[in-house]
């Protein structure tokens, strides 16, 4: 009990939800999202993600908000108390930040690198084919980026100073929305690109596969912070007067509006770049973790005069601050963790921490250069990068989600959650939330597990 006392609460429901989508939004939303949609087939990407979100999405947030808020406790000590046969479950979502927040930086780098290019004025350069390419196969200039943006991440955590980082990020967020709005119609404007918003926005059931799906789960765990604790821990500093169901309801609203805009932004442009040499479109759509820094340049430099450089540079610092508040909550985690398991101070955790994402993120970086041989997905292609990207999104957290559904729908069962949702009235989304976790959710999750791993063993998709 005295835990539960210790810790602060969140001033509201606002504060709360604030909170939550600082760690949702990020680079999941603007980076990863647009990338996956690009990739699996556009239209029924985002069909079949939507869909997941309102459902597996919905269900798996309130449980482990409720799992928080009820047990007063982060992710380790929580699955102990609800039971203790499941005390792992706390250590393997625990692994998960540990392998996101490596590579989350070095991506974070390149925001910060493409953020310079804008504000020296060479925006023009960038839109050139071959930039980005260029640039991330050198060794030294993309390591110091991710140093620069790990320090930033160390040292607010170190500091403490996160709340300010908050307070910053609450007023650049609406910004960034409203800039997203703006440049995504810019960008739907030029000529062509009307192909690629019907390419986005119209399911093509031919496009439809396995991959898809898991992909968009992956996705989605990752772009609510899910499956890692994370909103264990949120949800432990919720006080008991907050509508749970309904905060769940805004931050999903929120994280899936940011990344659909994001994909609007970028994938739309391709269409129109390529107008002339259509050939090259597939090659794009493809292109995976450097969508992003390939497609927009190419919007911005379409823009008159200098704006597309004052635009540009705008909306790459904005993107660093979704970025830090992100990145800050994916370290507390870690720290928190290694500070309750062995008991030694916060400082010295944040060094342990910096010390392993160093370790993980230098080949990560160098993955694209002079370790590009290095290919661990096999024939599934893919960077250094990538597969830590594939274990913890498309294994680790497809298995702490599994787990944590039969452990509330068979061990503890779902009234646990139910009654924890009902402290604030009706739980509306109560059925939903019931067939979601004791039975589609097991079901699928087991099936697109199987699936993933015959894959990369004899490539069915
Ligand atoms: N959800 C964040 C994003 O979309 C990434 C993240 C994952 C942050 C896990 C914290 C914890 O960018």
């Amino acid at each position: 009990m005295n835990n539960t006392q210790k810790r602060s609460n969140f001033s509201g429901k606002l504060g709360f939800v604030l909170a939550a989508a600082g760690s949702a939004v990020g680079l999941g939303n603007m980076w990863r999202f647009p990338y996956l949609a690009a990739k699996h087939g556009g239209g029924i990407f985002l069909l079949v993600y939507l869909i997941l979100a309102v459902t597996f999405g919905f269900g798996l947030m309130v449980t482990e908000i409720a799992i928080g808020r009820k047990t007063g406790l982060s992710a380790i000590g929580a699955y102990k108390k609800l039971n203790s046969k499941f005390s792992f479950l706390g250590y393997l979502s625990a692994i998960v930040p540990i392998i996101i927040l490596p590579y989350y930086c070095v991506i974070g780098g390149w925001v910060m690198k493409y953020f310079g290019v804008y504000v020296s004025g060479a925006g023009h350069e960038s839109a050139a084919d071959g930039f980005f390419g260029g640039f991330v196969s050198k060794a030294g200039e993309p390591l110091l980026w991710f140093a620069l943006f790990l320090g930033l991440t160390a040292l607010v955590v170190l500091l403490g100073v996160d709340k300010g980082i908050e307070k910053v990020s609450k007023i650049m967020m609406p910004v960034l929305v409203l800039l997203s709005i703006g440049i995504a119609i810019f960008g739907m404007t030029r000529p062509g690109a009307m192909e690629g918003v019907k390419y986005y926005l119209l399911p093509d059931f031919q496009n439809f596969s396995v991959v898809t799906v898991l992909s968009a789960m992956g996705q989605l765990f990752y772009s609510m912070s899910l499956a890692m604790g994370i909103m264990i821990t949120y949800g432990s500093y919720m006080k008991k007067d907050v509508n749970l169901e309904s905060s769940v309801r805004h931050i999903e609203i929120f994280d899936t509006g940011i990344a659909f805009l994001a994909g609007l932004m970028i994938i739309p442009p391709l269409f129109s770049a390529t107008a002339s040499n259509p050939e090259q479109l597939d090659g794009l759509l493809k292109s995976g973790p450097s969508l992003m820094f390939v497609s927009l340049p190419k919007v911005f430099d379409g823009m008159p005069g200098i704006t597309g450089d004052i635009v540009g540079a705008l909306f790459f610092l904005l993107v660093i601050f979704a970025a830090l508040t992100s990145s800050i909550s994916l370290m507390e985690a870690i720290v928190s963790i290694i500070h309750d398991k062995f008991h030694i101070g916060r400082k010295t955790c944040c060094f342990i921490t910096l010390g392993i994402s160093i370790i993980l993120g230098v080949p990560s970086s160098l993955g694209f250069g002079v370790l590009s041989f290095i290919n661990p997905l096999g024939t599934a292609g893919g960077s250094i990068l990538d597969f830590f990207d594939f274990i913890s999104n498309n294994i680790l957290m497809p298995i702490v989600a599994l787990l944590t559904c039969i452990l509330v729908g068979y061990v503890i069962k779902t009234k646990t959650i139910s009654d924890e949702v009902e402290i604030n009235g009706k739980f509306k989304g109560k059925k939903l939330f019931e067939v979601v976790v004791k039975y589609i959710a097991p079901v699928c999750i087991v099936a697109i597990l199987v699936f993933s791993v015959l894959d990369v063993f004899f490539k069915l998709s």
